[in-house]
């Protein structure tokens, strides 16, 4: 379960490392399977596209639903999280992005780091995410772009988005609160180029909370589904833990090292 030296040098080198096939489409299909549900049931998480109709993701699935609470234990996921950052982890965030089809709206340029620094309070970069393709991803259905190595350039100070929602909800929307603007992402991507994040349903992708990504519409008539899961260190939870200012789906309370699966268990 756990990834190679290789690998791992490869994901500092990068910011990013993809695994193609780390779940079998049978376990990618339970994950699929809990969405509808998840739409039938509004939770404070949800969250819509500008139209106010269409659902754009689903936050803290984890917090509400089994599967996804086992998802966040398998140690496909969490033996490499424990690897990168040298520690025991817990999740920080988990959301499901749709991205549906003709509808799935954008995500501009940015860091994550920076949400979860200047929001959240959580000390250092010692932070990672990993995205499930729920459905298979190509150039046509939106998929992320990493700007490869830009994670070096730790995180970035940037202006709020002055068309950005206030509050917390501006931080998940289509006109992000904090964005890299477009003078760094041109210098940035001279230096690093450009990397399309496509692949079959079942492909993990690992990525650095500093590495500058951005997602095009869905205009196409294929889903993009993903599911993202964000480990922290357990020694770098935020400072201020019971005056946190974000909610818990996005701010996680639970700072205990998670425990794993056996590994014969399934979702
Ligand atoms: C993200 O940047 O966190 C998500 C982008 C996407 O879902 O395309
Ligand atoms: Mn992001």
């Amino acid at each position: 379960m756990k990834i190679s030296k290789n690998e791992l040098d490869s994901y500092f080198q990068n910011g990013f490392l993809v695994q193609p096939g780390l779940f079998s489409p049978e376990e990618t299909q339970k994950l699929v399977d809990c969405l509808d549900d998840f739409a039938a049931t509004p939770q404070p998480g949800h969250v819509l596209e500008k139209d106010n109709i269409t659902y754009r993701a689903f936050h803290g699935c984890h917090l509400y639903d089994d599967t996804y609470d086992a998802l966040i234990r398998k140690p496909e996921l969490l033996e490499p999280a424990r690897q990168i950052l040298k520690d025991e982890v817990y999740i920080h965030q988990l959301k499901v992005n749709l991205k549906q089809a003709f509808s799935g709206e954008l995500w501009p340029w940015h860091q994550d780091y920076i949400y979860w620094r200047n929001e959240d309070k959580v000390p250092t970069n010692a932070i990672v995410s990993v995205m499930i393709f729920l459905d298979d991803i190509t150039e046509f259905n939106g998929p992320l772009y990493f700007i490869p190595g830009s994670q070096t350039a730790g995180c970035i100070d940037s202006n709020k988005a002055n068309d950005s929602p206030e509050g917390w909800e501006g931080n998940v929307s289509a006109s992000l609160t904090y964005q890299v603007s477009e003078q760094q992402i041109s210098s940035l991507v001279a230096k690093g180029g450009l990397f399309s994040a496509t692949g079959k349903k079942g492909t993990a992708v690992w990525f650095d909370g500093n590495l500058v990504h951005a997602s095009p519409p869905n205009i196409s008539p294929f889903q993009r589904r993903i599911a993202i899961l964000t480990y922290n260190a357990v020694s770098n939870a935020p400072l201020d833990a019971h005056i946190a200012r974000r909610p818990d789906f996005l701010n996680g309370r639970d700072r205990e090292p998670l425990t794993q699966l056996a590994t014969a268990e399934s979702l």
